[in-house]
């Protein structure tokens, strides 16, 4: 049998995936729920780059969600100075708190949903990184890789449905979490948003945009 996009992907993820503090290696059991949260909420809206320092310092000082919890509202914001977005520090605040009350994280999308600071991304991120749940799990990374793979020609934002409907449909129902950063890995660093290097693209094979010969085209953008 062929093999399909999710197959070629995860083997290509064993053998490349970026090492990042908050990640287990490929294949191996899913990192703790704090450290995939508390990654996740710093990387909404900030680069990898960025974030790790911070993820390393936060990790040092208040090692688990009960620490966190624990944690003056100031003391965090302070640690949090330089990553923007305040509000993130605030709502990781009361998180920290919420699931120390229950006493464990949420296990499923719609759970992790309920939880302070944490939209569908996030939701969906954690569930299949931290909890194997198979997810749909879509960030601008994702999105640029599946406008190629299938060739869809609405632009963003209103593109973002058919790209949600053409991602579920290649997520597969192992390995999750390790599917999920592999896409945004081959987004970060093969499918990149100019100069895709589609000759060391796992999915070139498959890709529609590439076999139409402009994969860096897409997606297109609606005019602001
Ligand atoms: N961006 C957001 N979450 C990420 C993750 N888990 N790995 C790499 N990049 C990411």
């Amino acid at each position: 049998m062929a093999a399909t996009v999710s197959d070629n992907l995860l083997d290509w993820y064993d053998a490349h995936a970026r090492e990042l503090p908050w990640r287990a290696q490929p294949g191996t059991p899913s990192p703790e729920p704090y450290r995939v949260w508390l990654s996740e909420v710093m990387l909404q809206q900030t680069t990898v780059a960025a974030v790790k320092p911070y993820f390393e310092a936060f990790l040092a000082r208040w090692p688990n969600v009960e620490a966190l919890a624990a944690a003056p509202e100031e003391d965090v914001m302070a640690a949090w100075a330089g990553l923007g977005y305040y509000s993130r520090a605030r709502n990781l605040v009361k998180c920290a708190r919420v699931v120390a009350e229950l006493g464990h994280f949420p296990e499923t999308e719609s759970d992790l949903r309920r939880l302070p600071g944490l939209g569908a991304y996030t939701a969906a991120a954690i569930a299949a990184i931290a909890f194997e749940k198979r997810a749909v799990v879509v960030d601008a990374n994702v999105e640029r890789v599946v406008a190629r793979l299938f060739a869809i020609e609405e632009p963003l934002p209103a593109a973002r449905k058919a790209i949600r409907t053409a991602a579920d449909a290649i997520t597969p129902d192992m390995r999750a979490g390790d599917f999920a950063q592999a896409m945004m890995d081959l987004g970060a660093t093969i499918c990149t948003a100019r100069d895709p290097r589609c000759l060391l693209c796992p999915l070139s094979n498959a890709c529609k945009a590439r076999a139409e010969g402009d994969p860096g085209r897409l997606p297109v953008k609606a005019p602001k």
